[in-house]
């Protein structure tokens, strides 16, 4: 579905990927890991088109949108949720999920019929429907941001470290939720801090260490692997 070959993406003279082989099938979810630095963001945001990468291509379905406009990769089918978590404080959670799938240019009534049948999965949006985005809780903004990426219908989601500085609870919570989108039949590529629940969660993972991807393989030999830690540190970037 997405395959990522030899992506390099600059920030003027810097490289922050530096030519790394990705890809991800059809109901796949496959984590991202790597040290703080690591190229995890850029890598999504290249996907997402709202970074213009330097060189190598970005296929998805077999098509080019290497250097799509980040509309054009909505239209496409592959959302994001960055690590900004941007929810729009002052307007409503129906108002920040309706814009979601206004974004890009679908009906009133398909979105608000979309909107009632993801609310089954995000149950507390429900309840918060007409409150301000701002009032809602670290963990319920970050439902939102992921059930906003949802209105677009995307089958591809990109989730960036949707558990930063959220509670463990809420963190089991919000793994739950994606675990429970993944069975929706879409592709997930998750990139995330807490390395333990991710691969846990995956069924293959990419661990990338100053640019490059220093090791790969299924969820639970990345998880087995002794070099884990040291990629993580830097020592064999
Ligand atoms: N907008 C930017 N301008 C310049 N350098 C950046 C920018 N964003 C990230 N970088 C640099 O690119 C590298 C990779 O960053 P990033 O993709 O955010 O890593 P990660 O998400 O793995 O923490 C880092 O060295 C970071 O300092
Ligand atoms: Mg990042």
């Amino acid at each position: 579905m997405l395959v990522v070959e030899n992506l390099v993406v600059r920030y003027g003279p810097v490289a922050a990927v530096k030519g790394i082989d990705l890809a991800v099938g059809e109901n796949e979810m496959v984590s991202l890991l790597g040290a703080n630095g690591a190229g995890k963001s850029t890598t999504l945001l290249a996907i997402a088109g709202a970074i213009r990468p330097h060189s190598g291509r970005i296929l998805f379905d077999g098509a080019d949108i290497t250097g799509m406009k980040a509309e054009k990769a909505v239209a496409a089918g592959i959302a994001m949720v960055p690590e900004t978590r941007d929810v729009f404080a002052d307007l409503t959670v129906r108002e920040n999920l309706l814009l979601g799938g206004f974004i890009h240019r679908r009906r009133r009534a398909a979105c608000e019929q979309e909107m009632e049948s993801l609310m089954t999965m995000f149950p507390v949006l429900r309840e918060r429907m007409h409150q301000p985005g701002g009032t809602l809780s670290g963990g319920e903004q970050q439902q939102l941001v992921i059930a906003r990426a949802m209105m677009a219908r995307p089958r591809l989601l990109l989730l960036d470290e949707p558990s930063l500085g959220l509670a463990p609870l809420i963190v089991n919570h919000i793994f739950e939720l994606i675990e429970r989108l993944r069975r929706t039949g879409i592709a997930i590529l998750l990139v995330e801090q807490n390395a333990t629940k991710a691969l846990q969660a995956a069924d293959r993972a990419y661990v990338m260490s100053l640019g490059t991807i220093a090791m790969s393989g299924t969820g639970a030999e990345v998880a087995g692997s002794s070099d884990l830690e040291s990629i993580y540190l830097g020592r064999s970037g």
